[in-house]
């Protein structure tokens, strides 16, 4: 029998609540690196919403049982029954003090949950499931319980030691030990436990709250990497004040903290006032780290920090609710970027991953709902269906409620519900209930899996001036559902003149929101098919459709290349200029792909140069006007296909950029003279907006490939005082076909960061992302060079993951051997760190997308991992997988 027939599917219609309530908690960690003892004190209470007379079952994991005692007495073999996931203790009384003992080993717990070491400092990773790797405990978030946590360690080892709460009690103890109790006054689930204990050194700052309340600010990081923290910290500072700005939330306990670990399997966790981080979250400098580093840092301490009203104060019920907290607290968090940033550029960009990462995984085998109605392994669930798409329809949500009824609502949803674990009905209900708007149909966008598809069609009229949008919804079948319903979709539309002004909208047929007369309304799409009616429309206009992205959705409308272009030109909706032009991109890739796979050679449309060219000598910002320079990835443009033609899209990617090169290079020569920098590096809007459009720019001449712009970026890579521009020299170096320029490059640049180890996951990444058909050689040779190593997600991710994920016409190789690769790399890994393992194997579950040769080969290797004993994590996923 292979282990995960022990793990059995989970309902969300099974749900019961806990049949024991815990009022208290109290854990001693006695620490040593393979044989730390736990001692847990637990005060039980029997829930009155359950029958009487149910035994206590605790979930445990890797635990080893030192001592049991109810009430004081010690437990006897015969009242309790141990597995290998459970400790059941059948005849108990209604109120009892639980106590254990029980041990476990850090220094091998290399899958980065529960509590394990990274470098030479212990910490814990307790979402979803890790706390039953610590100590027995009723380990569902619906348990939610006041800690004491004493911590004790070597002193010179681990001088500090840290946990939730506030510190009550400290002080030394023989043999070079020393102590210190922590103590968290606010109820919650074990999932937001942590510990920390390290030779850490600390950044310090304070907030002054709105009501006055000063919070102590600490940024625990290992010594060498001290002068990284300004930019995490004043994020926090700046997170802080914008919750309390826009949603009325303060911070409640006397200390906020951070913790930068090297070693971690997601991005970030939001335990009580003790953050813990992967480094590559926290830790910034000009030198080390790039513009999009800086920004992830700021969207990720926020969004942490969001957590402690949007998943801690109010937590989730079980965790198919999980979206309740990641949905909403995504959501606020890109609030926060855009407000902090270019609001259009972060819309782009998070558009941009939602259209090409989110819609492939709501295409493929492992598409679920944002609130799942079952699992095998909850970490497979961390998802970005769960996080962005959960975003999307709380941004609905808020755009259906307008800024002051959202605002209205959200507080009445944390007054509500404040200590209490929860479901995203009750999220609706506090919604439905200040703004008096039914979410019944609405609802079905939590528990419908695929992507919607809308066919929109129109009709001018001249005789009665009325303009006619006919819309059809239609949601694909995904492997986890066949029957699909009509959703509720809001469509935010506009109808621009020939002059590119916007049109007063006056709707005669159709449900919208908005006044008559206003110049963009949202239509509510609820039938599978529905006609808008527009009057009084003097010339036939041209629809600016799902303006700012409405609704996470793909849509399609006949435009022409006349229509797109206006758009592009004149659309008052930022967003939409920007998708009018990749619309246009799209449309001239795939005639050239086309070309391509009937063996012609493919040409780029004229009017994409032109419009190119339109763009280079317009007057809109620099980040911006990067972003429109910028073709649709090939990830996204094989989105567009039922059989990625992989290689075609490879090259007529290139050819594309090539020509835009060749026809525009005066053009871009002056664009990048006009956008040069002074001064020190600032990673504000502005400067990083013009970074990205020099480097944009250079990235196109460079495909010239002529000893000047090599001399010049050259140059760049040298005397870049930032890593944003020393990365893009690089990136530009090593993927151009210049061998021994790149080598070169590389050499330098290993050289020179070789110590820092987020730098050099980038060296990694660069060189898993070239488009030489020699990457997988490089891939699987840098596996062996010293900075690399398998037990480190972080460098997975750089290497591995880059490769597999981001490097489509290698990965993609018609010999097969990456995929054999992949395979044997996921095979190794799950035996370590089963969470990655299962994420890492991504790109071979998306066979169907591919030709019938590829199709077996990829097919074969999920085979040959399925024969294996598998985690279930990774058992999950490929059983989803397989054909
Ligand atoms: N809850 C974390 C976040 O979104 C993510 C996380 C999940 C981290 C599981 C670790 C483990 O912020
Ligand atoms: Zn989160």
């Amino acid at each position: 029998m292979s282990h995960h027939e022990n793990n059995p599917v989970i309902y969300l219609k099974d749900y019961l609540p806990p049949a024991f309530l815990a009022d208290k908690v109290e854990l001693t960690f006695d620490l040593y690196p393979n044989q730390t003892r736990v001692k847990s004190a637990i005060y039980f209470t029997r829930n009155e919403k359950r029958e009487s007379g149910l035994p206590l079952e605790l979930h445990g994991a890797d635990l080893k049982l030192i001592s049991l005692s109810l009430d004081g007495q010690s437990v006897s073999d015969d009242r309790y029954v141990l597995s290998d996931d459970q400790l059941v203790i059948t005849e108990v009384p209604d109120r009892f003090l639980f106590e254990a003992e029980v041990e476990i080993d850090p220094a091998n717990n290399t899958s980065l949950e529960g509590l394990y070491r990274s470098n030479t400092m212990f910490c814990t990773q307790c979402e979803a499931e890790g706390f039953r790797k610590i100590t027995y405990y009723p380990d569902r978030p619906d348990v939610m319980s006041s800690f004491t946590t004493t911590v004790i360690a070597d002193k010179t080892e681990y001088p500090v030691l840290l946990s939730n709460g506030n510190p009550v009690d400290k002080g030394e103890l023989d043999n070079n030990r020393h102590f210190v109790t922590w103590q968290d006054p606010f109820h919650k689930p074990a999932y937001l436990f942590a510990l920390v204990a390290g030779d850490l050194k600390l950044v310090k700052d304070s907030f002054t709250t709105m009501s006055g309340r000063e919070v102590a600010l600490e940024i625990w990081v290992e010594p060498e990497n001290l002068s990284k923290c300004d930019h995490a910290m004043l994020s926090l500072k700046n997170a802080m004040k914008w919750d309390e700005e826009v949603y009325g939330r303060e911070y409640d306990l006397d200390i906020y903290m951070i913790v930068a670990v090297n070693d971690f399997n997601m991005g970030a966790m939001e335990n009580k006032g003790l953050n813990i981080f992967n480094s590559s979250c926290v830790l910034a400098r000009a030198d080390t780290a790039t513009d999009m580093a800086f920004q992830r840092i700021e969207g990720v301490v926020a969004h942490e920090y969001f957590h402690n009203w949007s998943g801690n104060r109010v937590t989730c019920r079980d965790w198919f609710q999980l979206s309740l907290k990641e949905g909403f607290t995504v959501y606020r968090d890109q609030c926060f970027s855009a407000d902090m940033n270019d609001a259009a550029v972060k819309r782009i960009e998070d558009v941009s991953m939602l259209r090409t990462a989110q819609f492939a995984e709501d295409a493929g085998p492992t598409a679920h709902p944002v609130r799942p109605d079952h699992f095998i392994e909850i970490s497979n669930f961390y998802t970005l269906t769960i996080y962005e798409k959960g975003s999307e329809v709380v941004r609905m949500i808020a755009n259906l409620l307008g800024p002051d009824l959202f605002r209205k609502g959200s507080d009445l949803y944390f007054e509500r519900h404040d200590g209490q674990a929860v479901t995203v009905e009750d999220f609706v209900a506090a919604m439905s209930e200040v703004s008096g708007i039914d979410f019944e149909q609405f609802m079905r966008w939590y528990s419908q899996a695929g992507t919607p598809q809308l066919d929109v069609s129109d009709h001018y009229d001249a005789e009665t001036k009325q303009y006619h949008l006919t819309i059809r919804q239609m949601t694909p079948v995904t492997k986890d559902q066949q029957d699909k319903l009509p959703l509720h979709i809001p469509v935010k539309t506009g109808l621009l003149n020939t002059d590119g002004q916007d049109i007063p909208l006056i709707l005669v047929q159709g449900e919208a929101s908005g006044q008559q007369g206003d110049t963009d309304r949202v239509l509510h799409l609820r039938e599978a098919e529905q006609t808008f009616i527009f009057d009084q429309i003097p010339d036939a206009p041209v629809p600016s459709l799902l303006r700012g992205f409405s609704a996470p959705v793909k849509l399609s409308f006949p435009y022409s290349q006349q229509q797109l272009l206006h758009l592009m030109r004149h659309d008052s909706d930022g967003f939409n200029r920007w998708d009018a032009g990749q619309r246009l991109a799209v449309d001239a890739l795939q005639t050239m792909v086309s070309e391509f796979e009937s063996g012609r050679v493919p040409e780029l449309d004229s009017g994409l140069v032109e419009a190119w060219r339109n763009l280079l000598g317009s007057d809109l910002s620099p980040a911006i006007l990067a972003e429109m320079l910028s073709l649709p990835e090939e990830a996204y443009l094989g989105e567009q296909y039922d059989v990625i033609p992989v290689d075609g899209i490879h090259a007529c990617r290139r050819i594309a950029r090539k020509t835009l090169a060749q026809a525009l290079e005066s053009e871009l020569r002056t664009c990048l003279e006009t956008h040069q920098l002074s001064g020190p590096y600032k990673p504000d809007a502005d400067d990083i907006g013009k970074r990205r459009l020099n480097n944009t720019c250079l990235s196109y001449l460079m495909t010239l490939e002529t000893a000047e712009i090599t001399e010049r970026v050259w140059q760049q890579f040298n005397q870049a005082d930032n890593m944003t521009d020393q990365q893009a020299a690089l990136t530009m170096l090593v993927h151009s076909g210049q061998d021994e320029k790149a080598r070169e490059a590389l050499e330098q640049f290993e050289q020179q960061w070789q110590q820092d180890a987020l730098v050099m996951d980038m060296w990694f990444q660069v060189q898993a992302r070239r488009p030489q058909p020699d990457a997988l050689a490089r891939v699987k040779a840098l596996m062996s060079h010293p900075g690399f190593s398998l037990k480190n997600p972080n460098k997975v991710r750089s290497l591995v993951g880059a490769y597999c994920g981001q490097n489509r016409v290698n990965f993609h190789g018609l010999d097969g051997h990456s995929y054999r690769f992949l395979a044997d790399v996921v095979l190794e890994l799950d035996q370590m760190n089963p969470q990655i393992a299962s994420r890492l194997i991504t790109p071979l579950t998306r066979w169907q997308k591919f030709d019938a040769k590829r199709q077996q080969m990829m097919q074969t290797e999920l085979q040959r991992i399925a024969q294996a004993e598998l985690s279930n994590d990774l058992y999950e996923v490929i059983s989803k997988a397989l054909p």
